[in-house]
């Protein structure tokens, strides 16, 4: 195939392992400076120029865009996704990944452990979001921080509210996070490629520092994941739109916490710890999907009129509970069951065999009229305060 990696940082360690993996396995490479691009819509199609002249064809781009050009790097990557370049990561999961408070936000319907978030902006919301969480000590995180810098362990309810209220005055948006103690100054750093995690290590913070980020001092070593962890992280990714990322958990008592998900992880710590080939496993994984590009399933299959793609709960439709897919009436009503989601296994393409059970959803294409009688209410909001459960538990 031939390859693109959007780096503005060429000689980077990752950057060089990315090129060397590639060339190694006999592809054709090239390491282009994100911020070269011209994204060209003059034309009847969608174009890129690169250093001024029009760009040759790629099979996949690999985007690693740092955080200070996220705007100007994920229009990039959008560019070649209208191109029909192939990318592991889109510019939307990028996005997503970005921002703290919106990757919690999309990861808190699913059943992923988080620690305790709140997200406020008034004086008088402070006090009692830091009691929601569970009280000081407390973590404040900037929304956009990196490499640790940007989070801050406040001792003393006073101390966090002095602190909210400085980043406020300088017009910094903040999280309050629950201080996950029982993690010990440690972390997991797992890196995910399509749907598994192909190597992980624990990270330990230095000294009296509980922030375990390899650039404040944290030392590295290979860990063999519980499933649970690996779960999460496969998970996590997936639900952001990640083909290849680096999720971060603590250890919390009852199991993984997800602190955040990296579109661009380095693979220095990663590499030196676990002697694996981390590059190799990420530029053999792009070079089997070339063929399949990404594409918004959603907006495509909405653009017959009156056809569109929904999600069916069982037990919200009548009588669904104990029959067959066959017997279900769903084929004669012209809806296609595109995947069966039980718990948090999926079942794609299901056979017209499989008897249907409660929890299960069923991701449908069909006439809109048809499926909206079956789509059930809203959900319900759940009763307050749950411990988070060890296995994620199906959504209802
Ligand atoms: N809620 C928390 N409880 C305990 N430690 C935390 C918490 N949040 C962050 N940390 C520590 O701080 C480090 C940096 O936090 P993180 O949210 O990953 O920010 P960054 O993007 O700067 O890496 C983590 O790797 C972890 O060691
Ligand atoms: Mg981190």
């Amino acid at each position: 195939m031939k390859l693109a990696i959007l780096s503005r940082a060429p000689q980077a360690y990752s950057t060089q392992r990315l090129r060397a993996a590639a060339l190694q396995r006999g592809h054709e490479v090239k390491v282009l400076d994100t911020l070269r691009f011209a994204i060209d819509l003059s034309g009847t199609e969608p174009d890129l120029q690169y250093r001024g002249r029009r760009l040759s064809d790629y099979d996949a781009v690999l985007p690693r865009i740092g955080n200070s050009v996220t705007y100007f790097g994920t229009a990039v990557v959008r560019q070649f996704e209208q191109m029909d370049v192939y990318t592991p990561n889109t510019a939307n999961g990028i996005t997503n990944s970005r921002d703290k408070l919106r990757a919690n936000q999309i990861l808190s319907r699913h059943n992923i452990g988080m620690p305790a978030t709140a997200f406020v902006r008034n004086r008088a919301d402070v006090r009692p979001a830091i009691a929601r969480v569970g009280g000081a000590p407390v973590v404040i995180k900037l929304l956009e921080g990196t490499q640790g810098i940007g989070v801050i362990l406040a001792p003393e309810v006073k101390v966090a509210e002095a602190i909210i209220e400085t980043l406020h005055s300088t017009k910094q948006n903040v999280l309050i996070q629950r201080f996950v103690a029982e993690s010990r100054g440690r972390d997991i750093r797992a890196l995910v490629v399509g749907d598994r995690v192909v190597a992980a290590m624990r990270r330990s913070a230095n000294g009296d520092e509980f922030r375990s980020n390899v650039h404040r001092g944290g030392s590295v070593e290979a860990v063999e994941l519980d499933p649970a962890f690996e779960q999460a992280a496969v998970r996590s990714a997936q639900i952001m739109g990640l083909r290849v990322a680096g999720v971060d958990m603590l250890e919390g008592d009852e199991g993984p916490l997800v602190m955040e998900v990296n579109s661009s992880p380095g693979l220095e710590g990663l590499e030196a710890a676990t002697k694996l080939d981390v590059a190799g496993a990420i530029v053999d994984f792009i070079a089997n999907q070339v063929a399949f590009p990404e594409i918004d399933v959603r907006q495509r299959l909405s653009v017959s009129t009156g056809y569109g793609v929904a999600e069916l709960v069982v037990h919200g439709a009548a009588d669904l509970v104990g029959r067959t897919l066959g017997e279900s009436g769903l084929s004669e009503r012209d809806i296609t069951v595109l995947t069966l989601h039980r718990g948090t296994s999926v079942i794609p393409n299901p056979r017209s065999s499989v008897v249907l059970e409660g929890e299960d959803r069923l991701l449908c294409f069909g006439r809109l009229e048809e499926m909206r009688s079956m789509i059930p209410e809203r959900r319900r909001r759940r009763a307050k305060v749950r411990k988070l459960p060890k296995q994620p538990i199906p959504e209802g």
